[in-house]
């Protein structure tokens, strides 16, 4: 537990999270739980449901669904608001990556990460649309810094996370006025994840990437989880549409994502 924010802070709040069996997405959940929230995760595996639900422990229960399935997504969020009640939280943060020159990667490989990224990530807020309490519901969608900045082999992610975000602002334009927020946050580089070794996988690409961060540290899934709990609480009761960057100041110069290929 971190112990920055009140150890009741989501008591009696109800969250569905989208991806929330590894990384990034199973510290907010994590996080979530930590402060009292019930939490209901989907993914792709029934066995790292099974692994991430144990690891939760209390209420936290889940189902398999692909994001890229919708009517897999509804009948998960049914089940969340019949285990739960009505969904206070929404966070959609599954997606698929790979490094790929734009000039090999094929017309597949971009439909996929565009489907799973993108088409998810509207699939989960749409799917739980119905279910959301109102006033008061939040709704947070995970994207990166390559939705703002164009980067090399990312052609693909990049695509889909500048999707996600416009999407994000229309929605929070369209559901605002029945008090529904929509927020995104987009990380930098965060270290203890496997999407992370996936994309920097050898010591001296680690340390190349490290080198363009202003703050000299990789991110932890425990800054997002922080993050993600105020713009999800009371908190950020005034916030909506917006883009939170946590990313060591990587951006903040205008400099190109490194991936340190
Ligand atoms: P991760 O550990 O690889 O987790 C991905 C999660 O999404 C897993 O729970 C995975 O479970 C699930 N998933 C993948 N495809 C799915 C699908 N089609 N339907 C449902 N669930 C699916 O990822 P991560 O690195 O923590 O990244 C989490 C989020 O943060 C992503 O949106 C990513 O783009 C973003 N992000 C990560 C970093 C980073 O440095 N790691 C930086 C910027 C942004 P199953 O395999 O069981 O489906
Ligand atoms: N380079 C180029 N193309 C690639 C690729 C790579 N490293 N990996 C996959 N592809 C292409 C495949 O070749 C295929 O296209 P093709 O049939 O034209 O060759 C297409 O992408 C779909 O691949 P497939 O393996 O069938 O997709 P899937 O739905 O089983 O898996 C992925 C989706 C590829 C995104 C997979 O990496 C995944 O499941 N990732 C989830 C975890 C993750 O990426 N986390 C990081 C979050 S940032």
């Amino acid at each position: 537990m971190s112990g920055i924010y009140r150890a009741d802070l989501l008591a009696g709040k109800n969250a569905f999270l989208a991806g929330a069996t590894s990384g990034i997405n199973l510290a907010i959940a994590r996080r979530f739980a930590e402060l009292g929230a019930k939490v209901f995760i989907i993914s792709r595996s029934q066995d790292k449901i099974d692994a991430a639900v144990a690891a939760l422990g209390g209420d936290a229960a889940g189902q398999v669904a692909d994001v890229r399935d919708y009517e897999a997504v509804e009948n998960a969020v049914a089940a969340c608001e019949a285990a739960h009640g009505p969904i206070d939280i929404v966070v959609s943060g599954a997606a698929g990556n790979f490094l790929a020159p734009a000039a090999e990667l094929s017309s597949k490989g971009f439909r996929t990460v565009i489907d799973i990224d993108l088409v998810g990530s509207f699939n989960v807020l749409r799917a739980a649309y119905p279910h959301l309490r109102r006033p008061g519901a939040a709704a947070l969608t995970i994207s990166a810094l390559q939705s703002f900045m164009p980067a090399r082999q990312q052609v693909h992610a990049c695509a889909a996370k500048a999707g996600i975000d416009q999407m994000m602002r229309c929605l929070a334009l369209e559901w605002g006025p029945q008090g529904i927020r929509v927020n995104s946050i987009a990380p930098g580089p965060i270290g203890d994840t496997e999407g992370m070794a996936r994309l920097t996988p050898t010591p001296e690409a680690q340390e190349r990437l490290t080198a363009t961060i202003p703050l000299r540290r990789y991110g932890e899934s425990s800054d997002i989880a922080d993050l993600a709990v105020y713009l999800c609480s009371e908190a950020g009761r005034n916030v909506t549409g917006a883009l939170m960057v946590s990313d060591g100041g990587q951006t903040v110069g205008g400099s190109a994502i490194e991936m340190g290929q």
